[in-house]
């Protein structure tokens, strides 16, 4: 039997994938209730450490110059993701009711309120990640055999998929009372999961979708302003 490697191609977009899968189902805290949320989490976190193993070179490359524009925004961009899952995985462990009810709860009121402002904020940090790291998805996809053959047509068609996407992104992000959580403040938007279910997961996707989308082109415009070598 042949053993599943991890770092090539297709596994490697099959766990991406799955991880997103895994974000995107922990906010739908209130559909699932807590341990499955913690459970979902749990495994999310799991991944994720697969997902920085694949991507082990990248971290000792980083400590190597020299650093242009585009790279020192990539840099200052992940280590905000990593100190977000920080805090997120920590801030999980601290106020756990089910798996890991077993540890201490110091200070329960200020952590919820940490684990739920810095999951909020990673949703839009993973969009920035998705579009910043564009380029390695595309070329991961090619060598799957996906989006070979990319002819003008297309790339008008997805920057077009790229503008409708962002601007519903927009949309949905007030509709899930993002815009307030992220400057820290509470919202009143409260997702009703006896209404609609698919919904939910199609605004997340289109947030994520609009924060992609700016990353992407932040660091076209970061590459455009540099100076030709
Ligand atoms: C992908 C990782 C995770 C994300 C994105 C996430 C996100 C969230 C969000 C958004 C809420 C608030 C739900 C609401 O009131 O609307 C929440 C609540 C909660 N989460 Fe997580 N979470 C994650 C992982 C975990 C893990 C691993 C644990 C524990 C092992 C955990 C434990 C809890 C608990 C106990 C609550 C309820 C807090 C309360 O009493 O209000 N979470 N989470």
């Amino acid at each position: 039997m042949t053993r599943l490697r991890w770092t090539r191609p297709a596994p490697r977009l099959l766990l991406d994938s799955a991880i997103l899968v895994l974000l995107l189902v922990a906010f739908a805290y209130w559909w699932q209730g807590n341990l499955a949320h913690e459970i979902v989490g749990t495994i999310f976190f799991v991944l994720l450490i697969r997902h920085l193993v694949n991507n082990g070179r990248w971290w000792s490359a980083a400590r190597r110059g020299p650093y242009d524009l585009r790279r020192a925004m990539s840099l200052i961009l992940t280590l905000l993701l990593a100190a977000s899952m920080a805090v997120l995985l920590l801030t999980s462990l601290a106020i756990s009711q089910s798996l890991f009810a077993f540890l201490p709860q110091p200070g329960l009121f200020t952590m919820r309120e940490m684990h739920w402002f810095s999951a909020y904020w990673i949703m839009a940090i993973v969009g920035l990640h998705l579009g910043l790291n564009w380029g390695r998805v595309t070329s991961l996809l090619r060598s799957i055999g996906w989006m070979n053959g990319r002819t003008r047509v297309w790339a008008v068609l997805g920057g077009l998929c790229a503008l409708a996407l962002a601007v519903q992104g927009y949309f949905s992000a007030s509709v899930l009372g993002l815009w307030s959580r992220l400057s820290f403040q509470y919202s009143l938007a409260m997702w009703d999961f006896n209404e609609a279910v698919l919904p939910f997961f199609g605004h997340w996707l289109a947030v994520i979708g609009l924060f992609a989308v700016l990353g992407h082109h932040v660091l076209r415009l970061a590459a455009l302003a540099q100076p030709a070598r």
